[in-house]
């Protein structure tokens, strides 16, 4: 029977761009999805951008645009960075819409009717000046550990020190740079104790996670506190009705925002909203989330459900993080790849199935390793499984017409009832999202349609008449088994999928896949074009080398070891003449420069690549003159030698600043 099922990722923030941390779990969701839409189930993935709250208007204003500005441009980059990886959204909308002022505020209105909002007095800081209270990202000072001047009330950028803005030493609005005074301020609050026995029902069902089910008990035993759920202007969210100057808090509207999204898409396609949220619905609703917002959907979104009339979702997926070679992802290791980093060097389905091939239903952190990254997707996916379609297929077009065989030899035979019959395991294993065990279980039968071809040597009996009819089935069984495994292996490799479907001229449904026949008597195939090609390291190690060089401002950045005076005086700085300025092929970010470091040096000439492409163009530098650190030891790089540093500072992007006034100075003259 079809089910009605609601599956939601959590919705990222638009204030940064979609990184492959996040993709795990657009992955994980968005094959889950195309799992169930095999099936033939009625299944809508929905999503949104997450618009709100203090973080977005800072980078808003640091960009010098308006947040709403701001969040138009995110939504654009998200919904091409998601689509690029083939994760396909029903419908992509975001929290600052109609959609979700209306939903926000019913539901707040009924929780109020239902006497489940209080009022509470508490003490904020506040700008005498500008006449607000401050939001502890508004409230600068210095760090009260390692005296870092400037630094948020939440936490200091240089020490990673978190701490409240009333522990900064001498603090100062950032609006005015007044020093902030504390006021007495009204705060509302939801009163999740009134859900006690709901939620204790909820934690209690079968469907949980046993480690989140471990971490709701530590919760629950340790008090359901009120949560504060207003913030004061300035904010960027939607106004609490009857509350002029309070806003609803990020995270109240956040997960509403899913319903804003399913409203939009209900609007567009005719379907009924209700029917997925109200009490007696008899639909099914999934949230796939990270274990770092369990609390806020396993706590407050099912109490706020159920309190505004709502029913509640069925379960909540929880997933780890994405390490990368065994650590947290750096920027400065290179290993903060964004999205699109990634899409300008490899294809989206190497980490698609390298995700599945290491997901299970767990809360465990995932690592990407980025060798076995590598070796595995060559050897699984081109090594295993294309491969035994690009062996088999030339003899089918070459000397059998283009046409296949059904009638096998028992060994095959066997071997594809065997792959036939996994199918119920596998579908098992989707469903439970136990990703990795169906990953196994396909490649383990690729195994063995590749020792069965292997056996046989289609390629030397080919030459013999003799074996004529031998290798016609084997390499229609090869064709057959090909076809099963991609077939399985269609919502983790949706792009793979389909061109093997117009090369083997059929189309896979898991009904198609369970009827267990192979494809008919003389059923015709299309001639064979490379399906996917192998990584290559090169691509790798430049994918790395422009997360490096990746210019967004981190959250946390340390300045370095200090070095001594002497240290410093070891440097010779000159004033160099750019003789020559190249494009570097294959390198987005760098210049070539052949620098003149003038008579004083007796003539000496450096090659250097500097990453400025971003800010000059060859012409606009040729010609010019710089300041160079001359004697730093040259430097193998992936393009060539490096044999000096061009001194060019900045925040990056358009603004690196690197030329020198040209009055007066001379190439080779010291800089002091
Ligand atoms: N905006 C909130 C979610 C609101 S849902 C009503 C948020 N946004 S986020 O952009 O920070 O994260 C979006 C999702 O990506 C979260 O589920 C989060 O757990 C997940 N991940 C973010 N970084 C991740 C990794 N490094 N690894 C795995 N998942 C990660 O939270
Ligand atoms: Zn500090």
């Amino acid at each position: 029977m079809s089910k009605s099922i609601l599956v939601t990722s959590a919705l990222p923030y638009a204030n940064g761009p979609i990184h492959i941390g996040h993709l795990v779990e657009y992955i994980q969701t968005d094959i889950w999805v195309r799992f169930q839409k095999m099936c033939g189930n009625d299944c809508i993935y929905i999503c949104a951008d997450d618009a709100h709250g203090t973080p977005i208007m800072l980078r808003a204003q640091q960009e010098g645009i308006s947040p709403e500005e701001l969040i138009a441009k995110v939504n654009k980059e998200h919904q091409q960075d998601f689509s690029d990886f083939l994760i396909e959204f029903d419908n992509y909308h975001s929290t600052h819409s109609e959609e979700n002022k209306k939903h926000a505020t019913t539901i707040y209105s009924r929780l109020k009717e239902n006497g489940h909002i209080t009022t509470k007095t508490v003490t904020d800081l506040f700008d005498p000046k500008e006449n607000v209270f401050l939001p502890d990202r508004f409230v600068k000072g210095e760090c009260p550990k390692c005296h870092a001047k400037d630094q948020y009330g939440d936490n200091c950028e240089v020490c990673g020190a978190t701490y409240t803005p009333a522990d900064l030493i001498n603090p100062y609005s950032s609006v005015s740079g007044a020093t902030p005074i504390q006021k007495e301020n009204l705060h509302y609050f939801f009163k999740l104790n009134d859900f006690k026995e709901m939620l204790q029902q909820w934690i209690n069902q079968e469907n949980l996670q046993p480690e989140i089910t471990n971490k709701l008990k530590e919760w629950f035993e340790s008090g359901l506190n009120d949560w504060d759920i207003s913030r004061d202007a300035p904010y960027f969210g939607f106004e609490i009705p009857d509350a002029p100057g309070k806003y609803f808090y990020v995270w109240l509207d956040a997960p509403v925002g899913y319903m804003a999204s399913l409203q939009q898409y209900c609007d567009r396609t005719g379907k009924s909203f209700e029917s997925y949220w109200n009490k007696d619905s008899e639909a099914e609703v999934y949230h796939f989330i990270g274990k770092d917002i369990a609390y806020f959907h396993m706590l407050f979104w099912p109490a706020m459900l159920h309190g505004a009339n709502y029913r509640i979702p069925t379960a909540v997926f929880c997933h780890g993080f994405l390490t990368v070679d065994g650590a947290k992802m750096s920027k400065s290791r290179g290993t903060f790849i964004k999205a699109r980093t990634y899409l300008d060097h490899l294809q989206p389905e190497y980490i698609r199935y390298y995700f599945a091939a290491k997901l299970g239903p767990g809360v465990n952190d995932l690592d990407l390793n980025l060798d076995d990254f590598q070796q595995r997707v060559n050897s699984d996916v081109v090594g295993k499984l294309v491969n035994i379609a690009s062996r088999c297929s030339g003899f089918i077009t070459k000397k059998y017409d283009s046409k296949l065989t059904a009638s096998f030899n028992d060994e095959c035979t066997h071997a594809f009832d065997l792959a036939v019959e996994k199918n119920n395991q596998i579908k098992t294993y989707y469903e439970a999202r136990k990703y990795s065990e169906a990953m196994r279980v396909i490649m383990a039968l690729a195994d063995i349609a590749n020792q069965i071809i292997d056996a046989h040597k289609p390629w030397e009996r080919i030459k013999e008449d003799q074996f004529k009819t031998e290798v016609h089935q084997v390499c229609s069984f090869g064709l057959n088994m090909f076809s099963l495994l991609i077939g399985y292996l269609k919502p983790v490799l949706p792009d793979l999928a389909s061109k093997s479907e117009s090369f083997l001229n059929i189309e896979f449904t898991w009904n198609s896949l369970y009827d267990g026949k192979p494809m008919p008597e003389d059923h015709i195939i299309n001639k064979f074009k490379p399906l996917i090609t192998r990584i290559e390291q090169e691509s790798i190690d430049k994918m790395i080398e422009d997360s490096k060089m990746d210019t967004t401002p981190k959250a946390s950045d340390p300045i370095n070891d200090e070095i001594t005076f002497d240290d410093f005086a070891k440097l010779d700085f000159r004033v160099a003449k750019i003789i020559k300025a190249e494009h570097v092929e294959g390198a987005d970010k760098l210049l070539q420069l052949t620098l003149d470091l003038g008579e004083p040096t007796g003539g000496v000439q450096k090659n250097v690549f500097a990453g400025i492409k971003s800010a000059y163009s060859p012409e606009e530098v040729e010609g010019r003159l710089t300041v160079v650190v001359a004697n730093l030891a040259p430097r193998k790089m992936r393009f060539g030698m490096s044999e000096g540093m061009v001194l060019a500072a900045g925040p990056g992007d358009k603004d690196i600043f690197l030329l020198q006034p040209d009055s007066g100075a001379k190439p080779g003259m010291r800089v002091k």
